[in-house]
C-alpha cells in the first residue's frame, strides 16, 4: 500500500488549518499512519528541500520553514502520492481550484500551508527523514479496508 509524508507548514498551524487538513485526508479514506508536531532545523529543512538549494528562493523557503512548528505525517492508501497532491492544489495557490487546500486557503506561493510529495520514491525518503524511529502501518479492520 503506497505512503506519502504530507506536512502543514508554520502558517497552517498558526492558522489553525491542522484540523482541516486532517478531516479531507481522512474523509478521502486515506489511514492515518503518523503524525506529530516539530520544530525542524535549518539543517533539518535544508535536506528535506535539499533539490531546492540552487533557487533564488531558497533562502526565504527555509527561513519560513524555521518561522514556527509544522504538522508531519504519513498518509497511507492507494495512490496516496498522486491523491495526496490533488488534495493540495497546485505549488501557486492562485493556479489552485476551489476544493483543493491551497485553491480555498491561500494566495501566496510562499505561504503556500502545506508540503506533499511528490513521487512515491521521494515519499519514502522523506518518511525516513521526518520519521527516522520508523513508522508503523496496523493493518485496517475489514470493513475500513474495503474503502479504501
Ligand atoms: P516545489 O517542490 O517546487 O513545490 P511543491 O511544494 O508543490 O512540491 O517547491 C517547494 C516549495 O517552495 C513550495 O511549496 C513553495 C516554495 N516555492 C516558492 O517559495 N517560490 C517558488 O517560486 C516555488 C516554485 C516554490
Amino acid at each position: 500500500m503506497e505512503r506519502t509524508y504530507i506536512m502543514v507548514k508554520p502558517d497552517g498551524v498558526e492558522r489553525g488549518l491542522v484540523g482541516e487538513i486532517l478531516k479531507r485526508f481522512e474523509a478521502k479514506g486515506y489511514q492515518l499512519t503518523a503524525l506529530e508536531l516539530m520544530h525542524p532545523t535549518k539543517e533539518h529543512l535544508e535536506e528535506h528541500y535539499c533539490d531546492l538549494k540552487e533557487k533564488k528562493f531558497f533562502p526565504g523557503l527555509i527561513q519560513y520553514m524555521l518561522s514556527g512548528p509544522v504538522v508531519g505525517m504519513v498518509w497511507t492508501g492507494k495512490e496516496a502520492v498522486k491523491t495526496g497532491r490533488k488534495l493540495l492544489g497546485e505549488t501557486n495557490p492562485l493556479a489552485s481550484l476551489p476544493g483543493s487546500i491551497r485553491g480555498d486557503f491561500a494566495i501566496d506561493v510562499g505561504r503556500n500551508i502545506c508540503h506533499g510529495s511528490d513521487t512515491p520514491e521521494n515519499a519514502e525518503k522523506e518518511i525516513a527523514l521526518w520519521f527516522p524511529r520508523g513508522v508503523k502501518t496496523l493493518k485496517r479492520e475489514k470493513g475500513i479496508d474495503a474503502l479504501i
